[in-house]
């Protein structure tokens, strides 16, 4: 769940685009299974669906959706008169994310990058497991913070080194995870270590969050090792 973060950086603002798109078109049914059945993730992804702070008849947009388990959350939310928009660039987990959401007529998803999204007018963003793949995370949390504008929600939640004091344990599992999940899996040396870059990105992206907004939410959760900020933008 922790995203590729990708070996070679990129253009600015982009992910390692072609990296990451082979890498879950290949993987996107697996990747579907643990998006919708690790223990705890349901809780999670409601509980940022929560922070978005959304009404009914509301519209949110949810960047780097992937095979769409947040958005049938995102759709209780703002109800059969809101609107929700799923975006991703990978087609195979736009698929199934458009099966998943079939059955509403309010939930659309777009085929397209994230960080230049063809989408305007919306209440909130939501971005899960993402962030550590843009070569630009802080620029991008820019960027959504201006689409919703004053007042508007941004909602982040990213797997990130944990700070307790049982972290070694957890670190090293996250590192393995991370670097299964950083293609081309079968590389042996990275000019980066993938687990610290992924800090960086995610430290880049929350902390431009919380500099743009008031905090709704700042917690920790899966023993520290996950990070779920949202804020009201100023
Ligand atoms: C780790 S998955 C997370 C999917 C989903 N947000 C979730 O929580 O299950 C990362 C997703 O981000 C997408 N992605 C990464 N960079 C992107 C970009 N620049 N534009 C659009 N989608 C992107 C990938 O295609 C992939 O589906």
């Amino acid at each position: 769940m922790t995203g590729p973060s990708g070996p070679n950086g990129g253009a600015k603002r982009t992910s390692d685009g072609e990296d990451a798109q082979g890498f879950y078109g290949r993987w996107a049914r697996l990747y579907d299974l643990l998006a919708r059945r690790t223990p705890g993730i349901v809780a999670l992804r409601k509980r940022a669906a929560a922070a978005c702070e959304l009404s009914p008849g509301d519209r949110v947009v949810e960047m780097g959706c992937g095979t769409g388990a947040n958005l049938p959350h995102l759709r209780e939310s703002v109800g059969p008169e809101g609107s929700v928009v799923g975006v991703d660039f990978t087609r195979p987990v736009l698929e199934r994310a458009r099966g998943l959401t079939a059955d509403y007529d309010n939930v659309h998803v777009v085929r397209a990058d994230a960080t230049r999204a063809p989408v305007a007018d919306c209440d909130a963003v939501l971005v899960t497991f993402v962030v550590g793949m843009l070569a630009d995370p802080a620029g991008a949390v820019s960027d959504w913070a201006d689409l919703v504008g004053p007042g508007g929600h941004v909602v982040l939640v990213n797997a990130a080194s944990s700070r307790r004091w049982y972290a070694p344990a957890v670190n090293a599992a996250l590192r393995a995870v991370t670097i299964l999940s950083t293609p081309p899996t079968t590389r042996l040396r990275y000019d980066e270590d993938p687990l610290d870059r992924l800090d960086e990105r995610v430290a880049a992206a929350h902390d431009r969050l919380r500099e743009r907004s008031s905090a709704v939410a700042d917690e920790t959760h899966a023993l520290g090792a996950v990070r779920l900020t949202g804020g009201r933008v100023r």
